[in-house]
Formats: C-alpha cells, sequence, structure tokens
C-alpha cells in the first residue's frame, strides 16, 4: 500500500536511497568475507524502514554503504539520484553533511566540544555565520528536549 506522504510526492522527485547490486567484501584470500551479497533497496523521500536481520547479517555495512561511509566492491549506491562513486571526496562529504542524518551506535561526537557545538560545527562547515548555526542547533536541540546543551 502506498502511504500519503508518498502518493503525494511528484512521481519526478528522485529516491532518497538507492542500492543497485551492492556487494562489500572484507579481506582477501582465506580471511576473506563477503559482508553484503547484491542488495538491492530503494527508498523514496518520506518513506521509513527498519533494516533487521541477526548480528553478521551485514545491517552495519549496509547503513556505512548508504551513508557514504563506505564503499562498495561492486554495484552503486544513489543518494538523491547521485552516484556516490561519481563524487569527489569533497562532494561525498558534502552529501553527508546535508543530505544524510546517521546516528552512529558509539555516537562519534567530538568530545572536546559542547553538545551544542557538536550540532553548529557542520553547519559552520557549510559557511554558516557561526552565530547563527549556534542558533539553529539551539533551536533543534530544543525540539528534542532539554535546555542545556552549553
Ligand atoms: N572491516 C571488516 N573487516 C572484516 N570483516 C568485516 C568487517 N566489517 C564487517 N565484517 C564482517 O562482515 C559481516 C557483516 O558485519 P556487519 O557488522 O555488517 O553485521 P551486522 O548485521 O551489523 O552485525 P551486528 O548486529 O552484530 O551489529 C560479519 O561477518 C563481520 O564480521
Ligand atoms: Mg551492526
Amino acid at each position: 500500500m502506498t502511504s500519503p506522504v508518498l502518493s503525494s510526492l511528484p512521481q519526478s522527485s528522485p529516491c532518497a536511497l538507492e542500492l543497485h547490486d551492492v556487494t562489500r567484501v572484507h579481506g582477501k584470500d582465506a580471511r576473506r568475507v563477503t559482508a553484503l551479497s547484491h542488495a538491492n533497496l530503494t527508498l523514496r523521500p518520506g518513506e521509513f524502514v527498519a533494516i533487521m536481520g541477526p548480528s553478521g547479517s551485514g545491517k552495519s555495512t549496509l547503513l556505512n554503504l548508504a551513508g557514504g561511509l563506505d564503499v562498495p566492491t561492486q554495484g552503486h549506491v544513489l543518494v538523491e539520484g547521485r552516484d556516490l562513486a561519481t563524487l569527489s571526496v569533497a562532494e561525498r562529504a558534502a552529501i553527508r553533511r546535508k543530505s544524510i542524518g546517521y546516528v552512529f551506535q558509539d555516537f562519534n561526537l567530538l568530545p572536546s566540544l559542547s553538545a551544542a557545538e557538536n550540532v553548529s560545527f557542520p553547519l559552520e562547515l557549510d559557511g554558516w555565520n557561526p552565530r547563527k548555526a549556534r542558533e539553529a542547533a539551539m533551536q533543534s536541540l530544543n525540539e528534542v528536549g532539554g535546555s542545556r546543551y552549553g
């Protein structure tokens, strides 16, 4: 069944995320591990999915590839219609900052920065005025509760 959100989107809008025949192999020879094999996935804007599977089935591998943190051994990953393999390192970093939200299991925050600074820092990397970036960070943090983020 198509959700109301999806059916209201123009048909021409690009998929948010596409995995086409994506395989990721780690290691060589006797240490070779196929972490993900010929995976296909298409997500449209507004779609909500959960990736489920037993430990070692390749969930983190898939998310790392979808987030542009890793590159496939074979196949293609497209974010908003752009094949990550065709982008420069700087362009992939820009897509990670602007188009992909990723909560790591171990958070990966910068420990020397406050919570608000961790949120505003990526905006500043995109050229935002530091004061405006801090205001936007505080607004976002307030939306998820609490009021003391330093
Ligand atoms: N960097 C790596 N080098 C070698 N093998 C790896 C590497 N990363 C993952 N693997 C292997 O690939 C397979 C898939 O691992 P992955 O971490 O994606 O699974 P997972 O579904 O996220 O597991 P979990 O539920 O335990 O987090 C496992 O066999 C794992 O040992
Ligand atoms: Mg995992």
